[in-house]
């Protein structure tokens, strides 16, 4: 256990890193803070938050710096974050958000940042398969012979697929990868708070190297 870690994972849409961070946040007893479940879940309880984001989502564009930031500074500020730290999915995602969350954090700043690497051909074919449980965010696979209707083993909830899994929004998040997200490797580096772990594998083997990652930065 590691008490206080203060982890971003970064990678590209479809790398794993939600699905990994469930299983780091259980392992390391730190609560998960993944902006897209927020979004989604502001969308699903129709909040103005969640009205505003639903069409920039399913078109793979990024909502804007300034909500996002205003967002996840209340969530950093919630006692289990302060006391306990936190693993980042899905933020930051511009170097904008990178610097304003170092500013948020200055007492206690980011201890590492993670790159989890997965090429882009393999990215598509998972995220195409994707299915995910509407209530708890559950991660599951399509194989092309899927139970209907399908309720999530863990919770009995509806499994779909994510709206923004479309092929043009996919792609579209990939670009946006590349020229917004892919320069916090440099971010980090440049602060000496980068590690890039191998995506490509099973989930286990990914989880193994993610966590001996930790571990051996601390
Ligand atoms: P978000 O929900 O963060 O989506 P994303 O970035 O597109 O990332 P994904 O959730 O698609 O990928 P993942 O890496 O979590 O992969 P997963 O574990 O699911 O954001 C959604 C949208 O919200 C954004 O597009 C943007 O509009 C907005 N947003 C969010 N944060 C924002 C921010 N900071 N600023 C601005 N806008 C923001 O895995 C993918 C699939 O692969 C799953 O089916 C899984 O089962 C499978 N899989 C996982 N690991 C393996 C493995 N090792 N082997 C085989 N299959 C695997
Ligand atoms: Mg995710």
């Amino acid at each position: 256990m590691i008490p206080g870690a203060r982890i971003v994972l970064l990678g590209r849409q479809g790398a794993g890193k939600g699905t990994q961070c469930v299983r780091l946040s259980r392992h390391f007893v730190v609560p998960h803070i993944s902006t897209g479940d927020m979004l989604r879940a502001a969308v699903r309880e129709g909040t103005e938050l969640g009205k505003m984001a639903k069409a920039v989502i399913d078109a793979g564009q990024l909502v804007g710096d300034d909500i996002m930031v205003g967002i996840v500074a209340e969530r950093l500020d919630a006692e289990d974050a302060r006391t306990r730290g936190y693993i980042l999915d899905g933020f930051p995602r511009t170097v904008a958000q990178a610097i304003a969350l170092d500013e948020i954090t200055a007492k206690s700043p980011v201890d590492l940042a993670i790159d989890l690497d997965v090429p882009r051909d393999l990215v598509l074919s998972r995220l195409s398969a994707r299915r995910v449980c509407r209530d708890c965010g559950a991660n599951f696979q399509s194989t092309g012979t899927d139970p209907s209707p399908w309720t999530c083993e863990n919770c009995g909830g509806d499994v779909v697929q994510r709206d923004d899994d479309t092929p043009a929004a996919i792609n579209q998040r990939l670009d946006l990868y590349e020229t917004q997200t892919q320069p916090l490797i440099d971010y980090y580096g440049s602060s000496g708070r980068m590690v890039a772990v191998d995506g490509v594998g099973s989930p286990d083997d990914v989880f193994a190297r993610l966590t001996q990652a930790v571990e051996q930065r601390r």
